[in-house]
């Protein structure tokens, strides 16, 4: 690299926040660098850890992302000045907010601004993956395309189906109105509690075991906590239909991913679309990507240009209020 990579920009601010990404959108920067100085990591890739801890020492706010982990080390690291973190994402398990609580520091993260940009990316990665859009398009490509031919490439539809939605949040909720216009047969969730959203478009609460047995469609939507880690494991696959198609736009950890490669290899379900996996990116060797009945997406759920440059703006919002002593518009611990 020829350029330095960590840029400041100073405004005689008695605050530095520490921005741990070069192309965060514009605008959400340009909303922190009028008001405070900024130390900004210079790169399009995540901050290396080892100067994540370098980088810092003294200032008062962390504006992160998803792959940035703000844990006890990096609080240590960073010192009592630190007053606000705030991440450019809904999914805030890359942070120990319970540890940031304790040290009296904020957290803010991007609840709502993202909803409908997922939620339209996991019915697009449904359809994908139920008509199987990658595999038809390489066909084409390739000279597979013979002719016209009655059963090629047919897949299960939306029509008349029951869609499984787990976790029952501003994303799941979001996703089961959209569904609901393909002429779904029924939704049913799970969710720790009964939702009165779920009215809306007639979805009925089940336990987890009935969710997986009854669906054609599973979509999960639940954060990832340590319950919900790997609540998709070869048990849970067993349950589903051995024509269910299982779609993951949450987080990679909600899935046993040996569990899933087992299930689909053997048509134990008959096909996944993921957005997320673990690790991210997924090594290029990983049994998912080679098999025909997966769709592997590099987290994109949320990547619109509106939805993204939202976000960047609210996060810039979270970290500013909170500096001011004033109320985050979306706060964790508040
Ligand atoms: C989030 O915000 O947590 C999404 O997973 C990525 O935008």
């Amino acid at each position: 690299f020829k350029t330095n990579p960590v840029k400041i920009m100073k405004c005689n601010s008695k605050f530095e926040v520490f921005v741990t990404r070069a192309d965060m959108p514009e605008s959400g920067i340009e909303m922190i660098r009028r008001e405070c100085n900024v130390k900004l990591w210079n790169r399009s890739s995540p901050v290396p850890r080892e100067e994540f801890l370098k980088l810092v020492p003294g200032v008062n706010a962390i504006y992160c992302c998803l792959t940035d982990k703000i844990d006890k080390e990096l609080l240590d690291a960073a010192g009592p000045d630190l007053k606000a973190v705030a991440t450019m994402s809904v999914g805030y398990d890359h942070i120990d907010v319970d540890e940031c609580s304790r040290r009296g520091i904020r957290v803010g993260y991007t609840p709502d601004v993202l909803t409908d940009a997922t939620a339209e990316l996991t019915v697009a990665l449904l359809l994908a993956t139920a008509r199987r859009l990658p595999e038809a398009q390489e066909e084409a490509r390739s000279g597979g395309w013979v002719s016209w031919a009655p059963m090629w490439m047919t897949g299960p539809g939306l029509a008349d189906s029951t869609v499984g939605i787990v976790g029952y949040g501003r994303i799941g909720q979001a996703v089961a109105r959209r569904v609901k216009g393909f002429n779904t047969k029924q939704i049913i969730y799970c969710s720790r509690t009964e939702r009165m959203e779920a009215r809306e478009v007639g979805a009925r609460k089940v336990e987890f075991d009935e969710l997986l047995g009854e669906s054609d469609f599973v979509i999960c939507c639940a954060v990832l906590v340590p319950e919900t880690r790997h609540m998709f494991n070869r048990s849970s696959f067993n349950k589903m239909k051995r024509t269910a198609i299982f779609v993951n736009t949450s987080r990679g950890g909600t899935v046993d991913q040996e569990a899933l490669t087992e299930a689909l290899t053997h048509k134990i379900i008959r096909g996944a679309g993921l957005d997320v996996t673990t690790p991210e990116p997924l090594p290029l060797d990983h049994p998912l990507l080679a098999l025909k009945n997966c769709i592997v997406l590099p987290h994109i759920g949320s990547a619109t240009i509106d939805a993204r440059k939202t976000m960047a703006e609210l996060t810039a919002v979270n970290i500013l209020e909170a500096l001011k002593g004033l109320e985050m518009p979306s706060e964790l611990n508040s």
